[in-house]
Formats: structure tokens, C-alpha cells, sequence
């Protein structure tokens, strides 16, 4: 029975994916449940097809925990590179786990660290020192099944985008907290090109097509690609030709700072409607009532006479 047992085990670990850690997934891919981390709640078990089917399913646990051994646990501990040793104090402001492996992701993907870092969500947490703006795993999803952008499963595919950017831009103490227009993600939809991709178009600009992904600005920001010069260039992408009177077209429709027309014309167009229908009502009740009244003293002053 015991011998037939650690054949099971043999038999598991061989088909455990080659260069995957099996040391660690020997526990981590049969345990179940959930543990209090730092910050919320973290689910201990890995799934481990889906690890070996992601993109990083090559690695070893330790390219990213990098500071802990196996076996249970001794405490994490080791150092860590400086690139990564650096990010560590901001990176915890938000990590549940294990900042270290949060932070590790610079080592391989250094030049998108950087771009975020200096985008208007970067500069949340490292400089404002705030916890509201997103890091990797805000867009990215679970580090242990991340999927190429292609896949439909992508938490950054066409299809998913909005839903990404909408956990925070949708989420009104956000958004006042930071004075940005609510509801961008409803008022895209109301767009030409967001009409079209509820229809499933697939070439239409989707949140990170006009703003970047990693390198996003505050709107009206000098390098800003959804303004002036930076906006036709957006533009241009697909509009060959776009011209700065192509360009002021309303990407959202009506998020008003930038098209007070639209927005104050939308204003006095529901003024005028309510306008039109209060007087046409208030005309039809005061008729009607004319109507009574007259009636009323008619058949009086007829009853009167006859
Ligand atoms: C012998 C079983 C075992 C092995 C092997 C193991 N772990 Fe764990 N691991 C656990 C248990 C049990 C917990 C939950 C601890 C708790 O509830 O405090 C855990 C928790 C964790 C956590 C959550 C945070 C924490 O520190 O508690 C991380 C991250 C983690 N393990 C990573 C790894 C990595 C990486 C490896 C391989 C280098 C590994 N584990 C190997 C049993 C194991
Ligand atoms: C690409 C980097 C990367 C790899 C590879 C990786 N992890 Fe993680 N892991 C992370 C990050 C990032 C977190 C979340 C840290 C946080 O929120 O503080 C995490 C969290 C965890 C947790 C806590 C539960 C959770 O999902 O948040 C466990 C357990 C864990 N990892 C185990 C493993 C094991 C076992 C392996 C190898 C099979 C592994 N990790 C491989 C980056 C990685
Ligand atoms: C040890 C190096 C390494 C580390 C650490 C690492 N990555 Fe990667 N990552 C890669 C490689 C290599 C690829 C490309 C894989 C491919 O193209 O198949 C990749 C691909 C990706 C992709 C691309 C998916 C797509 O659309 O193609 C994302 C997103 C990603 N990594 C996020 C992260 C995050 C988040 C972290 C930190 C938690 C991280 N990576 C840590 C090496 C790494
Ligand atoms: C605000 C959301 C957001 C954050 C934060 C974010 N990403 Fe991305 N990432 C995206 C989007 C959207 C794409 C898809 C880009 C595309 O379709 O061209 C992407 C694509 C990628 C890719 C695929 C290669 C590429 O450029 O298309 C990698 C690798 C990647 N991200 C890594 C990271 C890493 C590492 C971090 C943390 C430093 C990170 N991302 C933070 C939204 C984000
Ligand atoms: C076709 C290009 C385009 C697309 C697609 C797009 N935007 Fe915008 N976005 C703009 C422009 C241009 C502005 C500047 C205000 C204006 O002119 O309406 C803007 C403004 C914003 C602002 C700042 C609003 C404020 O007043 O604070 C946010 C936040 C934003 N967009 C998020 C998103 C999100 C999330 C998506 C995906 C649903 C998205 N955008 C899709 C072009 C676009
Ligand atoms: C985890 C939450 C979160 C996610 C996810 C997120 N954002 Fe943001 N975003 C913020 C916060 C918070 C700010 C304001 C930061 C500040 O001003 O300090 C912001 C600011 C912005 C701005 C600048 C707004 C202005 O005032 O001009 C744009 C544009 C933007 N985000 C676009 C996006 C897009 C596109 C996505 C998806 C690819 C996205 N965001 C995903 C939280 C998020
Ligand atoms: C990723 C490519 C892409 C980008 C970038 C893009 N558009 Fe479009 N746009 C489209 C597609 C696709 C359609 C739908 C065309 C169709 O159905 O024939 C469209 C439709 C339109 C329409 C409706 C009228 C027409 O010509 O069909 C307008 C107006 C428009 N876009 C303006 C803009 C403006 C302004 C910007 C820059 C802020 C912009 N677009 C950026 C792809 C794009």
C-alpha cells in the first residue's frame, strides 16, 4: 500500500511540467483553502496545469519568491536584487503576500517597470505613496495564470479591457477621491467606436488603444495622447489622414471637459424636452379643464333658462 502510494507520488512529479518547481508544488497543487495574509485573504492551492500553461509556466517559484526555501517554510529570507530590493518599501503598500515576488517582476520586465512607474498610476504609489492606483497584478490578474494578450482568457485582451480599467474607473470613491469624470467606461460605450464594440467589432480603440497601457498620463498632461498634437497622432493610427478637426470627435461621449458643446448642448436638449412636454401637457390639462368648467356652467345657466 505504502509502496503504492509513493509510485502515485513518482508518477505525479513526472508529469509535473519538467523545469516547473516541483518541490514547492508538491504541497501547493494538493493543498486547499485559504490563508489571512498581509493584506486580505490569499488562496494557498496552485493549479498546475494552468501554471504550466502560462506564460511564466517554465519558471521556477523562486524566480519570483525569491526569498523562500522549501519545505515547510522557513521563514523568506535572502537577499534579493537591488532593482527589486529598491521597489520593495513602495510595492508592500499594496502586496497580500510576498512584496518580493511582486516586486521581482522588474527583473525580466524592466523597461514596462519603468513605464509604469512614471505613468499617472505609477505615481500613485511611488510618489503619492497611495494604495489606489494599479501595479502588475491590478490589470494583469493572478501572476500564476497570466496568458498571452491574445487569448480571450487575458485579462487585458480587446474583450476584457474594459472590464479591467472599470474595477477602478467605475468605482465612484475613486473617482471622486481623484476629481476624474465618472462613468467613462458607460460614456465610451455611448461612442461611435464603443457602439461598435458591443457589436463585437474587432478593430475599434479599445481604453489602451488611445491611452497606453504601461505609459498612461493624466489626460490633459502635456505628453498626453488624447490631446492636442499627441491626440491626431492617436488618431492617425487608424484615421489615415486625421486632421485636428477629425480628431476633436468626442472619444467618450460627453465626458465635457474637453467638449463643453456636446455636454451643455445635451443640457438644453433635455431642458428643451421637459420644456416642450410640461407645456404641452399643462396646455392639455387646462384645456380639459376649460372644457369642464364651461360645460359645468353651461348646463347651469341652460338650467337656469329652461
Ligand atoms: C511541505 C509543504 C510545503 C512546501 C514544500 C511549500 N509550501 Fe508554501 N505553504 C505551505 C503551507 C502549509 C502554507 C500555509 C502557511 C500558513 O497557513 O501560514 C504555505 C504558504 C505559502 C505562501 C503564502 C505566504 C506564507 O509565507 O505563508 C507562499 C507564497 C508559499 N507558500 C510559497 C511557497 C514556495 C515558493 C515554495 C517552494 C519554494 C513552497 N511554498 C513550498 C506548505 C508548503
Ligand atoms: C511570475 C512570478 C511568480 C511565479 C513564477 C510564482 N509566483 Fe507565487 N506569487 C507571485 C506574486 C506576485 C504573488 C502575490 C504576492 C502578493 O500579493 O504579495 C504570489 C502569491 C503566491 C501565493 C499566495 C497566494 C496567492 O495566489 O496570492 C502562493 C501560495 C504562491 N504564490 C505560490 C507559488 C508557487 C508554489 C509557485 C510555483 C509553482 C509560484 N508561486 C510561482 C508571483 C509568482
Ligand atoms: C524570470 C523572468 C520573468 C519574471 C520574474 C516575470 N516574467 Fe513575465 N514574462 C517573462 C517572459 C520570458 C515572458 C514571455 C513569455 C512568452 O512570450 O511566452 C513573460 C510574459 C509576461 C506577460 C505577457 C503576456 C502576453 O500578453 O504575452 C505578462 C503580462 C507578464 N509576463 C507579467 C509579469 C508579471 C506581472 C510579473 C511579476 C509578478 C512577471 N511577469 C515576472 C519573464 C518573466
Ligand atoms: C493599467 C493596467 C496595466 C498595468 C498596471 C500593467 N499592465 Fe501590462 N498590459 C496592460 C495592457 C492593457 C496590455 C496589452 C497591451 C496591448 O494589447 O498592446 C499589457 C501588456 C503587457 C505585456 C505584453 C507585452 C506588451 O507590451 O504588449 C507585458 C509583458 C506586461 N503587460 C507586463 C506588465 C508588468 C510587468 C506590469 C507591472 C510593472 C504591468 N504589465 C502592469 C495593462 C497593464
Ligand atoms: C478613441 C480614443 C479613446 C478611447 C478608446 C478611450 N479614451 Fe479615455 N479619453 C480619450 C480622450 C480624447 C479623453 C479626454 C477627454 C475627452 O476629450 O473626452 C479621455 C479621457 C479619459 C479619462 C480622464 C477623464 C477625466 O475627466 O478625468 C479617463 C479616466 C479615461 N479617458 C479612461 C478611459 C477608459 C477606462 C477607456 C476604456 C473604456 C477609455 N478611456 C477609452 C480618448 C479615449
Ligand atoms: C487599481 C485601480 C485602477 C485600474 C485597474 C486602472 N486605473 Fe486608471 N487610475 C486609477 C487612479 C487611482 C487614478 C488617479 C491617480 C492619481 O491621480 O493619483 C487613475 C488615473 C487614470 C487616468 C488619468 C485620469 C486623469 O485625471 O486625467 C487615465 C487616463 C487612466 N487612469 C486610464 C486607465 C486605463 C486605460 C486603465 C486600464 C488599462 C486603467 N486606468 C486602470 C486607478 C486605476
Ligand atoms: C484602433 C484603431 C482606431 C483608432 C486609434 C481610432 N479609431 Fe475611430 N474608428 C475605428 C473603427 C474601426 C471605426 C469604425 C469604422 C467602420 O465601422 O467603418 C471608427 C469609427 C470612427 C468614427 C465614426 C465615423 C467613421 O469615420 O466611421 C469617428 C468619428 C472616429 N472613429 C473618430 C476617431 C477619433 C476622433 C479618434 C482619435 C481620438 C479615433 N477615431 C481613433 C478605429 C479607430
Amino acid at each position: 500500500m505504502t509502496k503504492f502510494f509513493f509510485a502515485v507520488v513518482i508518477v505525479a512529479l513526472l508529469c509535473v511540467p519538467a523545469a516547473a518547481s516541483t518541490d514547492c508544488l508538491i504541497c501547493h497543487s494538493a493543498m486547499q483553502g485559504k490563508m489571512e495574509g498581509r493584506k486580505g485573504v490569499v488562496d494557498v492551492h496552485i493549479d498546475i496545469e494552468k501554471f504550466a500553461d502560462s506564460v511564466h509556466g517554465d519558471f521556477q517559484c523562486t524566480d519570483c519568491h525569491m526569498t523562500y526555501g522549501t519545505g515547510p517554510h522557513t521563514p523568506p529570507s535572502g537577499d534579493v536584487p537591488a532593482d527589486v530590493a529598491e521597489l520593495i518599501p513602495f510595492v508592500s503598500l499594496k502586496s497580500k503576500i510576498d512584496p518580493v515576488a511582486q516586486s521581482a517582476c522588474v527583473i525580466c520586465h524592466p523597461t514596462i517597470y519603468k513605464e509604469l512607474r512614471e505613468s499617472v498610476h505609477g505615481e500613485n504609489i511611488f510618489v503619492k505613496k497611495e494604495t489606489d492606483g494599479p501595479l502588475c497584478l491590478d490589470c494583469h490578474g493572478s501572476p500564476h495564470y497570466i496568458v498571452p494578450k491574445t487569448d480571450e482568457n487575458s485579462h487585458v485582451n480587446h474583450a476584457n479591457v474594459l472590464h479591467t480599467c472599470g474595477k477602478c474607473h467605475e468605482d465612484e470613491k475613486i473617482v471622486e477621491k481623484y476629481d476624474m469624470s465618472a462613468h467613462v467606461i458607460e460614456k465610451y460605450k455611448e461612442s461611435f467606436h464603443g457602439k461598435k464594440y458591443i457589436l463585437g467589432h474587432k478593430k475599434v480603440p479599445i481604453c489602451n488603444t488611445c491611452h497606453g497601457s504601461h505609459n498612461i498620463t493624466k489626460w490633459d498632461a502635456p505628453d498626453s495622447p488624447v490631446i492636442g498634437e499627441g491626440k491626431v497622432k492617436t488618431c492617425g493610427k487608424c484615421h489615415a489622414g486625421a486632421t485636428k478637426k477629425f480628431a476633436a470627435a468626442p472619444a467618450h461621449k460627453y465626458i465635457g471637459k474637453e467638449n463643453p458643446i456636446p455636454y451643455y448642448g445635451e443640457k438644453l436638449l433635455i431642458l428643451l424636452v421637459f420644456g416642450v412636454f410640461g407645456f404641452t401637457i399643462s396646455h392639455v390639462l387646462l384645456e380639459a379643464f376649460a372644457e369642464i368648467r364651461d360645460n359645468v356652467f353651461r348646463k347651469k345657466k341652460g338650467g337656469h333658462h329652461e
